[in-house]
């Protein structure tokens, strides 16, 4: 504890030292990493960081919270919050390839993000774009960035065509594992410095079909249950990650109560893994999925069937798209 409080009193320092008197912006996505980046920025430079958070709808249940909320009272950043559930849902409408869901999303974070830079550059320049690039990323891209270009694809009233940032990477030196210790050292909800990998598309690519509200709104019902029960058994340090799946166009005969039911299956995909790279399923103890599938069955109407994802990668990817 006494080297990583060295470690993040350093980054604070140096964080500093490279904005001087300048202003930083700071996209939060709910993940530790720009989690943990953001509140050294934060300390090293108070109300001249802003965060921005763009709520694309596609979360899971409670990770908007926790940012708007508990985060913002563990560290005392100043956020903005954009509710874009709306945008991102009109943009996704009738797209059921992996591929297209990936760029619309991609595509959609950045126009956002862009309208929330120009109405903060209206207060005055910003000069640094913080980012939690960690030192497995730094190494994977062959070492040096420095600063970054972001398009601007509506080009409003004399703005600049690029505006270009110099970039803060506080936790360029370190690797996954200490960047969870710093944000235990900064003090930050325990839930997020804790979050498994979660991709940045979110439930918009584990809903196997077209991404709806109605869709979105089932799949977060049984994705709590299934991460309360594993956490409930004590299951979250040895398993990498558990996605869940709906199978939003397939439909099966059940019977739920008195009723014959024709509802939708969802896959529960926990495997463990050291990288991401390679991975196995993970043999969770029959009682604990017995008690994930009931509870699903019984609290989500729309499902009456949970199914077990036994591939490995490879040839499975962790994923379903
Ligand atoms: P796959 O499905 O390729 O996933 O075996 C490997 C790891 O990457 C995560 N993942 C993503 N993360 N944006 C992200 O930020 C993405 O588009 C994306 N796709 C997959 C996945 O959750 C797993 O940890």
């Amino acid at each position: 504890a006494w080297t990583m409080l060295n470690i993040v009193e350093d980054s604070i320092e140096a964080v500093r030292r490279q904005v001087g008197d300048g202003r930083a912006i700071c996209a939060l996505s709910g993940g530790v990493d720009s989690a943990v980046a953001a509140a050294i920025v934060q300390r090293a430079i108070g109300d001249r960081l802003t965060c921005v958070f763009v709520d694309h709808g596609l979360l899971r249940k409670g990770e908007a919270e926790q940012v708007e909320r508990d985060f913002v009272a563990a560290t005392g950043v100043k956020l903005r919050v954009v509710d874009a559930e709306e945008r991102f849902l009109k943009a996704l409408a009738g797209v059921s390839d992996p591929e297209e869901k990936r760029k619309i999303i991609g595509r959609e974070f950045i126009r956002v993000f862009e309208d929330e830079q120009r109405a903060i550059m209206a207060d005055g320049p910003v000069q640094f774009l913080v980012q939690g690039t960690l030192y497995p990323d730094v190494v994977e891209s062959g070492g040096g960035t420095g600063t970054a270009n972001i398009k601007s694809h509506h080009n409003v009233g004399g703005l600049p065509e690029d505006i270009e940032f110099t970039l803060v990477e506080p936790l360029r030196a370190l690797f996954k594992d200490e960047v969870r210790r710093a944000g235990e050292e900064l003090g930050l909800p325990p839930a997020m410095v804790w979050r498994q990998p979660f991709p940045g598309p979110g439930l918009g690519i584990r809903i196997v079909g077209e991404v709806t509200r109605e869709r979105l709104a089932i799949l977060r019902e049984a994705d709590a249950i299934a991460r309360e029960e594993l956490s409930r058994a004590g299951l979250d340090r040895q398993i990498w990650q558990c996605p869940v799946v709906l199978l939003a166009d397939v439909r099966s005969v059940g019977v739920q109560g008195d009723g014959r039911t024709y509802g939708h299956p969802v896959v529960l995909r926990p495997v463990t893994s050291e990288d991401a790279m390679t991975a196995d399923w993970s043999r969770v103890p029959y009682d604990v999925l017995s008690h994930i599938s009931t509870r699903i069955t019984n609290e989500v109407r729309e499902v009456n069937r949970v199914v077990l994802d036994v591939t490995s990668k490879p040839p499975g990817t962790i994923e379903w798209e």
